[in-house]
This record gives structure tokens, C-alpha cells and sequence, in this order.
């Protein structure tokens, strides 16, 4: 069948480490096809190649040598019938995991969430924009060795993203570090024009990825615009404890005020994060954020564990290093919930 009679949505794929190409074929077919689709592939030895019944994917693999830091890059690319010939305008999600109260697992949640989506197959990056650079640490990387980070990507005009990415264990998982040097970049974006849109500025355009997480401080300053203006989505990690309700008519004062600069702000929905299922306290919570957020709906919820502290000594995700824990298959729930959610074909 000629490409352009294959339905949508397609993928390409394109690579610069023409010897690793192979690798990243079959693994990609592997994911297809437990997807339920197939590869349409012009390599022999690739799963799932050429099958052709009940395909709801379908994707074509082009060995375009690039000069990107990334080894492998998969893009999602618009609907188009010729779209197996051209590398078309990719589009990029942009979600922000956002609460000004910390130790809400808005970390936790970007690191999952990201690994869950990549298990999917989807393209993610993911970029730590809390100058305490937990996110950051969480996958191993050596904040002292980085060699830029969300600091440059705020400040310096002239450092774009793909200078700043860096690889993590997670497969299909990139990264924007952070160093403590964030913490003063606040003070330099005062006197910066457009200082709510830097961010914004850096993610527009043309991005490699299905998905960019962002992970946000816990604060609300000029950092935390530049991610509510950059996000066209909003997800708000929660725990259920009724200080946690207290901040919320902040948040939602500030939601508001900022769909001035960004009137495409969408909030996907409370995350209910340490859930402890039986405890009298988290069903009152949670019934409450019903009845006072009705537009706001609940996602699936992530149930308290040892494991999320565990996987950070690990320095990985949960769902690799707690592969069946019910924290694990939560997160896969939430990435299925969020991908459902999809606005955009
Ligand atoms: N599901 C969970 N069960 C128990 N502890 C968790 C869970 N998720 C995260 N944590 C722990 O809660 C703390 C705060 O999580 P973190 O993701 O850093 O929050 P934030 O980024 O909002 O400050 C960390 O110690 C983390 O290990
Ligand atoms: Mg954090």
C-alpha cells in the first residue's frame, strides 16, 4: 500500500547515529506493535514489520542522518495525506505539573507521568525549573557537572533548547536540568523585555517531542508565570490534607490572571498524589475538590508509598524500578487519562 493511503496519525523517525539505527528500529517496533500497530519499516528483522490487520498506528522509518544531540527522535507529525513523504510541523503537548505548596509530588509526578508516556512510546522531555533541581537528581544527573541548564534557558537568549537537552536512563525520556543558579535568574528576568515569556519563547516552534513536562518550583513568582504562560496544559499534584485545599484560591486567582498572557490554558485536572484509600480524611478531601472545582476533574489517583522515595535512591523512575507496584500502574492510568484527554489529533 503506497503511504499516503495509510490512515493517520503517522510517525517518522529520524536518527543521527546511523550505526545505533537498527537498536532504535526494533525497539520502536516493539512498542508499536504492543500498541497495536506495525512498523512500516524497509529493514528486515524489525517486529512487527508489514503487518497489516488491525493496525490503529502507523509509522514509517526514515533514516535522515541529523546534526541533534539526541541519538533518536520520534515525531508526531500533523495529519496529512502526503505525510509519508515530508517530515511535517510536529506537535508538541506542553503540560505543566503546577501547585505553589510543595511536597505535593510535582516532581514525582513529571518523572512518572514522562516514563509512563515514553513506555507509551511517545517522544518526552521533560525540564526541571525548580532551582532545587530535585527532578534533575531524581535521573542521575550531576547537577555540579551540568553544562547548561533551565537557568540558561530563561537568561540567554542565544542558548536554544536542543543545547540544553541531555539523555536519562529512561528510555525516550530527555531532560533540561536545573541548577541552583535558577534561584537568581528571577532577579535577571526583572529587567529582561517580555521577562513572562521566556519560557514561552524557548518551547514555540517546532519541537522533536510528543510531550514536554514541565516541573515547577514551589512558589508563585516570575518563574512560575513563565511556566503557566509556556504551558497550553495544567495539572495540579495534590494531597489530600486539608492544608492542601488552602492554597487553592490562590492558584485558581492566578490561573486566572495569567490566561490574560495565556488565554489557551487549559487545567487537565487535580492529581490526587499519597492517596491513602481507606483513611477517612481522603475521601472527605477528595469529595470536597469534586464539589468546589467541578470543572476541574479528578485523574486517576496515585496511592502513598515507599516506593516513590525508593525509586529516587535509584535514580529512576518507578515504573522501572517498581515496575508492577500499584504507584507504577497508577502513573500508567494518569499517562492513559492525559492521552485520552488530547485535544489536538
Ligand atoms: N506516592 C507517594 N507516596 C509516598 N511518598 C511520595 C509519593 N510520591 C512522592 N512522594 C514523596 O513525597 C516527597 C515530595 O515529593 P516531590 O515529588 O518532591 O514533591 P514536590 O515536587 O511537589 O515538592 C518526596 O519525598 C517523595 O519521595
Ligand atoms: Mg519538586
Amino acid at each position: 500500500m503506497p503511504y499516503a493511503m495509510y490512515p493517520m496519525p503517522a510517525y517518522a523517525v529520524v536518527c543521527d547515529d546511523v550505526k545505533g539505527f537498527s537498536g532504535h528500529i526494533q525497539r520502536l517496533g516493539y512498542a508499536i506493535q504492543n500498541m497495536g500497530g506495525y512498523l512500516r519499516c524497509p529493514f528486515p528483522g524489525v517486529p512487527g514489520r508489514e503487518r497489516s490487520q488491525g493496525a490503529l498506528h502507523h509509522s514509517l522509518a526514515v533514516p535522515v542522518p541529523l546534526t541533534a544531540p539526541q541519538p533518536l527522535r520520534m515525531m508526531r507529525t500533523m495529519s496529512s495525506p502526503s505525510v509519508g513523504h515530508s517530515l511535517a510541523q510536529p506537535v508538541a503537548r506542553i503540560l505543566a505539573f503546577f501547585n505553589q505548596k510543595g511536597g505535593t509530588a510535582k516532581t514525582t509526578s513529571t518523572l512518572n507521568v514522562g516514563a509512563a508516556l515514553a513506555e507509551r512510546g511517545r517522544s518526552v522531555l521533560v525540564v526541571d525549573l525548580d532551582p532545587q533541581a530535585s527532578l534533575t537528581m531524581a535521573l542521575g544527573v550531576n547537577v555540579a557537572a551540568v553544562q547548561g541548564s533551565t537557568y540558561d534557558l530563561l537568561t540567554d537568549e542565544d542558548r536554544p533548547l536542543a543545547d540544553l537537552t541531555v539523555p536519562t536512563p529512561v528510555f525516550g525520556l530527555s531532560l533540561v536540568p536545573s541548577h541552583p543558579d535558577l534561584a537568581v535568574a528571577e532577579l535577571e528576568l526583572i529587567n529582561m523585555l517580555e521577562r513572562e515569556r521566556q519560557l514561552a519563547h524557548k518551547l514555540s516552534g517546532a519541537l522533536p517531542y510528543d510531550y514536554v513536562l514541565l516541573d515547577s518550583p514551589p512558589s508563585l513568582n516570575i518563574l512560575s508565570i513563565n511556566i503557566l504562560v509556556a504551558a497550553r496544559e495544567l495539572v495540579i499534584p495534590i494531597e489530600p490534607h486539608p492544608l492542601a485545599l488552602l492554597v487553592l484560591p490562590r492558584l485558581f486567582d492566578t490561573l486566572r490572571k495569567v490566561r490574560r498572557l495565556n488565554q489557551d490554558l487549559q487545567v487537565m485536572g487535580f492529581l490526587p498524589t499519597k492517596v491513602q484509600r481507606q483513611a477517612r480524611l481522603t475521601q472527605d478531601m477528595l469529595a470536597t475538590l469534586e464539589q468546589r472545582y467541578p470543572a476541574c476533574p479528578l485523574l486517576p489517583a496515585v496511592p502513598w508509598s515507599v516506593k516513590g522515595a525508593e525509586a529516587v535512591v535509584e535514580r529512576n523512575s518507578i515504573l522501572h524500578y517498581s515496575s508492577r507496584s500499584p504507584v507504577a500502574a497508577a502513573y500508567r492510568e494518569v499517562a492513559a487519562a492525559l492521552e485520552q484527554q488530547e485535544s489536538v489529533p
